[in-house]
């Protein structure tokens, strides 16, 4: 299946060659929050690529390695030859001086990390309309001793006489600090200048250009033919829906699998929103009972992942095999986002060539021929959402906490029934409503509860009870790679075990996770 929409923005752009930092996705976007369009690429990227996708500027990233390693990673040496403005940071700026002749790289005693004062003693046009002096936040091992021919110092800190460097006749630039991580001071002002004033970039990115280059591409890919969507109401999905329906209208049909693992209401919630307000084709796959049949017994987590990603992808085949008669369904549209699609690398020279992949519906069979159309394959999750926004989805669609692909399959612990799921489903509405209720739902990363496989005793009324316990997992993240639990004011988290106790038949206990990420993960399975 072969990606139809990725293809070459009408604007300006700009190459982050990844040598591996973990803020190579942190440069990527503070660009486009200066309006230009970047993307990044592995660091081994061959020039006549760069060449067709029309860069005007690269900038190499940081990264673990060291130059003086020598299977540390290298750009084509040709990037250098491009005559396009080069900036390198960090890992950058040492390989500029390791591989651009005469420069001199050596390990430093010391390593130097965090915060530091850059004093700039030149004219540069890197640190135009700057002040003179500027707080940076540094780290790095090497350190460079002798800069290659053609540059020259511009600015220094405390520990380095060269930490930020320019070559003005090739227009090469290199920065010792991190100008993208929030701790510079006026660092994003330093990226503005190296596209803007160097790269001569137009700052034309834009959410309502975005969407209207996309209407335009996603039109003439589909033309008449017909494209089928797995609408979950997760972000992702619902935004790529309602683009596409923008573009195409009723040639686009969605299909939400209800398979007895949704939230309270979720089937309703999603019918009314899209069916009623966007008119939306949308078709319903009631399907629970063929998924609860298929997950009776299973209680190994792994096992109950696999099985729910295949009957998705069954019930999702006969669903389109149903269509056929109204029309040519040519494409299968996913709402994948750019962080899934960046290539990663393996930094000891041999690129992974690896995509990260979705752990929810891991594609369709190929026999079903089907194109992919993922109109959201150049945006960030942020920038998703203002795309919703911009769409006109309501706040609960565009700001709704994550929900893993496998649903509360994987929040019942154990093997899953169906009273079993019901206690879940209420529980967790409850939760939902207090989370709400108390201002907090949109102030933490994800707020859910789990149902353990165990029963303990308690006492209602005057009668021994011996039921379910119900677990509370409320977490802060700003990406779900590390997490911490919320600390959540005593009166909410009381209010909420009251009402599941006493709301819901089947739970005498409430417990609190109180386990971050690492050692835990978020979800319990
Ligand atoms: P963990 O449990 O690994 O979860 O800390 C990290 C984030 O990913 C979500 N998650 C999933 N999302 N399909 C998804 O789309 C899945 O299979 C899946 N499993 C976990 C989880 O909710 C959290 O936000």
């Amino acid at each position: 299946m072969k990606p139809t929409t990725d293809t070459q923005p009408a604007q300006d752009a700009i190459a982050v060659l990844d040598f591996g930092s973990q803020y190579t996705q942190v440069i990527a976007r503070r660009i486009r929050e200066c309006s230009v369009y970047s993307k990044i690429y592995p660091f081994n990227t061959k020039v006549s690529q760069l060449k067709a996708d029309g860069i005007k500027g690269i900038i190499l990233s940081g990264g673990p390695s060291s130059v003086l390693s020598k299977s540390s990673p290298r750009p084509d040496a040709g990037v250098f030859k491009m005559g396009i403005p080069v900036l390198g940071i960090c890992y950058g700026i040492q390989l500029m001086a390791h591989m651009l002749g005469g420069g001199k790289v050596a390990k430093s005693p010391q390593r130097e990390f965090g915060h530091g004062t850059l004093t700039i003693h030149k004219d540069c046009p890197l640190f135009a309309g700057l002040p003179k002096s500027l707080r940076v936040w540094n780290s790095h091992g090497d350190r460079i001793d002798q800069l290659a021919k053609g540059f020259s110092p511009v600015a220094s800190t405390e520990n380095s006489s060269f930490a930020a460097i320019h070559d003005p006749k090739r227009n090469f630039y290199g920065l010792q600090f991190h100008p993208e991580v929030a701790h510079s001071e006026l660092g994003i002002e330093v990226l503005r200048n190296f596209l803007v004033k160097i790269c001569g970039c137009r700052d034309n990115w834009s959410m309502s250009g975005y969407i209207e280059r996309k209407i335009t591409e996603i039109r003439e890919a589909v033309g008449k033919d017909r494209v089928i969507l797995g609408l979950s109401g997760g972000v992702d999905s619902s935004v790529a829906a309602a683009l596409i329906h923008k573009a195409i209208g009723r040639q686009l049909t969605c299909v939400f699998v209800d398979n007895g693992l949704c939230r309270l209401h979720e089937r309703e919630q999603v019918q009314k929103l899209y069916g009623d307000h966007f008119d939306l084709d949308l078709r319903v796959a009631r399907k629970s009972a063929v998924f609860l049949k298929k997950l009776k017994g299973v209680s190994d987590p792994e096992r109950k992942r696999k099985i729910i990603g295949r009957t998705f992808v069954e019930v999702f085949d006969a669903e389109v095999k149903k269509l056929k008669a109204r029309g040519n369904y040519r494409f299968l549209a996913q709402g994948t986002l750019y962080p899934d699609v960046i290539e990663s690398v393996s930094i000891d020279g041999n690129p992974a060539a690896l995509i990260k992949s979705h752990h929810n519906v891991g594609g369709l069979p190929k026999r079903m021929k089907l194109q992919l159309l993922e109109p959201l394959r150049e945006l960030f999750k942020d920038e998703v959402r203002a795309l919703g926004t911009e769409l006109g989805l309501p706040r609960e669609v565009v700001w709704r906490q994550p929900f893993p692909g496998p649903g509360l399959g994987v929040r019942m612990l154990g093997a899953v029934n169906r009273s079993g799921l019901d206690v879940l489903r209420r529980a967790d509405a409850i939760l939902h409503e207090e989370m709400m209720a108390s201002d907090l739902y949109y102030k933490v990363w994800q707020s859910f509860c789990v149902f353990l496989p165990v029963k303990t005793v308690g006492v209602m009324g005057d009668e021994r009870t011996y039921e379910n316990v119900i677990a509370l997992r409320i977490v802060e993240s700003v990406d779900a790679m590390t997490a911490d639990w919320a600390r959540v004011p005593y009166e909410v988290l009381r209010t909420v075990s009251n009402r599941i106790i006493n709301e819901v038949n089947g739970v005498n206990r409430v417990v609190l996770d109180i386990s971050s990420k690492p050692p835990s993960t978020i979800e319990w399975e």
